[in-house]
């Protein structure tokens, strides 16, 4: 066989959010590949990185008081945490907001401009004049310019579907200080996509055969046209200071790589460190193999199918003129929904990470059922909470463990460990080995080509027929006749050579229970290859329990911890949502509220706002001092009773819900401007309100 040489990304998550079940569908539809291809014995170099510049960043540390660096440095760790947790098997994580990375952007800009494919021009954009900063779309709202609906989006309006521009909105605001934009032009550097030369190469790469998908070619020539059409556009590859990112060379440090043009370099950046890590253990990566034209090496991403345009287009154009080797594949997944609909935070599926492995549940459930359910095409997939806790326990405990569990009890109890010899078994009831081929060879084509839903169907089928032929054979009768005990020990033996080929199989899905498998069962000093699925075993350990089924009130638990409280109140008299401040000093009375009518409840002006900042109160047991941003109604300082319940590192940056017209109110501590809501009950226990995502500072609530 053919050694291949492949390099292997992920999409870069964003260095400001957490990595949520969503992530993860391209996380392990990328790690499983990685697996079967290196169980295959290729070499197999799979890297990733935090996707750290841009906007948000930059907005976010500074909404929390710290700087992009200390924000992208906190939130690497959670990213690396999460996926070690998911066994998402990166030979190396880093971060676009390096060194290498800066460098390879540098030499990838000189090589395009050099051959003339940098222009530019001047472009007018909006401009906070409080903030000091160009800002991009989605941080200016106003007013639709078709039905007046307050707060809509620069590009379409939720309330009466109209799409215009930002420049259409009436009352624009900036969602960051509140100010009204102005527009201002500058400089902007474009990449020249629209050149010939761009157009014919994509035009080739876009269509060679099994690059991209066949959905994902169509879509590529419904983009680019027909030859002449001139569809594509110059790309603005830069951003105006402030911006988190790399300067452009020669441009006095006031104008940076816009964050799409660096974060695919990162992939190469992230290549590079490790590359010169594995140096210093005396390792040798070629690394020319892998960055330039020439070799047999092949360059795969995995990505999500929204940024297909980037990865198909830019990035692949991109590195042709500039001197590196293009993708070989660039393969896009779906989406992730949950019950069928898109992951939410008030229904309790916007499930984190973190939080999946805090309530207990194992990450390798998590990996089959998507591998169930993953094909090689662009269409979403669905994790339907009732069929994951169905699937695995069937599939896992249920077929495949079972088989273990089954025969082990015997050859420990009567053999002590032993299997049958090899040739006796051939005597009594030999082993089809062309037919096992046959399954390896179907498994790993559908393991090759993306068809993991394809591989795992096939395995289910064989471990069902493994476990009809116990039940067949009855070996709890054989156990009970002595002189049956031959047939007794041939029959086990037979189902742990059929158990130990079904590990290999799903030892890219799963991968801790085939190393225990490997290790712990069959006493081997290394993990499976994949051809030892025909080397027959001569002895096994006391079985162990492998996996665990899924209980139904796990899946409960990890939705009740995902929700966030947008829930409805419930009614008096239990009705607890209530102010968070004013609980030092002030005692609260447990009044039955009787009814008000809408425009009493419209007197009180409830906005979301984002906490910008938390901090302990010196001298107040209860208190927390937050600094509230409130969109277009400033900047607020609240002193709120929650600090029996929120750690104040954990509360920047986090949205919540503000009174913002309630009297200001002077406390022993200062200025209260308003107040928090928050939701308890009887037991003990404190709950902020926050908003669905999407909610922007200043928003009113109503
Ligand atoms: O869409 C995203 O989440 C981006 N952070 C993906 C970047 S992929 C690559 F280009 F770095
Ligand atoms: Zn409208």
């Amino acid at each position: 066989m053919q050694k291949r040489r492949i390099f292997v990304t992920s999409a870069l998550p964003y260095a400001n959010g957490a990595i949520h079940l969503g992530h993860l569908v391209e996380y392990i539809q990328t790690d499983i590949w990685v697996r079967f291809q290196r169980m295959q014995g290729h070499e197999i170099h799979y890297v990733g990185a935090d996707d750290t510049h841009g906007t948000p960043v930059m907005l976010r540390a500074d909404a929390e008081g710290i700087t992009p660096a200390q924000l992208i440095e906190r939130v690497w760790h959670e990213h690396k945490r999460d996926f070690d947790a998911f066994m998402v098997g990166f030979d190396n994580y880093y971060t676009t907001d390096s060194p290498e990375n800066r460098a390879f952007c540098e030499d990838i800009y000189t090589h395009l401009k050099s051959k003339d494919l940098i222009a530019v021009r001047s472009v007018e954009q909006f401009y906070d004049p409080v903030k000091q900063m160009f800002l991009p779309d989605r941080y200016i709202k106003g007013e639709c310019p078709k039905c007046d609906a307050k707060d809509q989006y620069g590009d379409s309006c939720e309330m009466c579907g109209a799409t215009y521009g930002p420049t259409d909105l009436k009352n624009a605001y900036s969602t960051v200080s509140g100010a009204a934009p102005v527009r201002k032009a500058s400089e902007h550097y474009f990449f020249k996509l629209s050149d010939p030369r761009c157009e014919q190469f994509l035009r080739a790469f876009t269509q060679a055969s099994d690059r991209l998908q066949p959905e994902a070619a169509n879509k590529m020539k419904e983009w680019l046209g027909g030859p002449g059409d001139a569809r594509l556009s110059d790309w603005d590859i830069s951003r105006d200071a402030p911006y988190f990112g790399f300067p452009i060379p020669g441009t006095d440090n006031q104008k940076f790589f816009y964050v799409w043009l660096d974060a695919p370099v990162g992939y190469f950046a992230s290549l590079r460190n490790y590359a010169e890590r594995k140096a210093k253990d005396g390792e040798k990566i070629d690394l020319d193999a892998f960055l330039r034209p020439g070799s047999d090496t092949e360059m795969v991403h995995f990505i999500g199918k929204d940024i297909l345009y980037f990865h198909a287009l830019f990035w692949p154009a991109m590195l042709e003129h500039a001197g590196y080797r293009t993708p070989s594949k660039v393969y896009a997944h779906g989406f992730l929904t949950v019950n069928g609909e898109k992951m939410s935070k008030s229904r309790g599926t916007f499930i984190t990470a973190e939080s999946y492995i805090q309530q207990g549940l194992n990450p390798e459930w998590l990996r089959y059922y998507y591998a169930a359910k993953l094909n090689s095409t662009m269409e979403d997939i669905d994790m339907n909470l009732d069929d994951f806790v169905a699937r695995v326990n069937s599939d896992l405990v249920g077929k495949y463990v079972n088989i273990a569990s089954r025969a082990a009890t015997f050859l420990t109890k009567y053999f002590n460990g032993r299997l049958s010899a090899w040739e006796q078994l051939s005597r009594i009831d030999p082993v089809s080995i062309a037919e096992r081929s046959h399954s390896a060879k179907e498994i790993a084509d559908a393991y090759e080509s993306r068809e993991y839903g394809k591989a795992l169907r096939e395995i289910m089928r064989v471990a069902d027929s493994i476990n009809q032929y116990v039940d067949l054979k009855k070996p709890w009768e054989l156990a009970k006749d002595e002189s049956k005990h031959e047939m007794l020990q041939v029959i086990c033996s037979k189902c742990i050579f059929d158990f130990k080929m079904l590990s290999i199989f799903l030892a890219p899905v799963i991968p801790a229970v085939a190393h225990r498998v490997a290790h712990e069962f069959f006493g081997l000093e290394k993990d499976f290859a994949w051809a030892d699925y025909n080397v027959y075993p001569t002895k096994i350990r006391p079985y162990d329990h492998l996996i665990t089924r899924i209980d139904r009130k796990q899946i409960t638990s990890l939705v009740e911890a995902n929700k966030e409280s947008l829930k409805p109140a419930p009614p008096p008299p239990h009705s607890q949502q209530r102010h968070a401040q004013h609980q030092e000093n002030v005692v609260e009375t447990a009044a039955q509220p009787s009814t008000i009518s809408i425009d009493d409840f419209s007197k009180v002006d409830l906005r979301i706002a984002r906490i910008v900042m938390a901090e302990h109160v010196e001298g107040a047991d209860k208190l927390l001092k937050l600094t509230l941003d409130v969109g277009p109604l400033g900047t607020r300082q609240v002193f709120a009773g929650i600090k029996s319940a929120y750690d104040p590192a954990a509360l920047a940056g986090r949205l919540t819900v503000v009174v913002a017209n309630l009297a200001p109110r002077k406390m022993k501590f200062g200025m209260s401007e308003g107040m928090v809501l928050a939701a308890s009950g009887e037991a003990p226990g404190l709950y902020l309100l926050s908003p669905d995502t999407g909610a922007q500072p200043g928003m009113r609530v109503k």
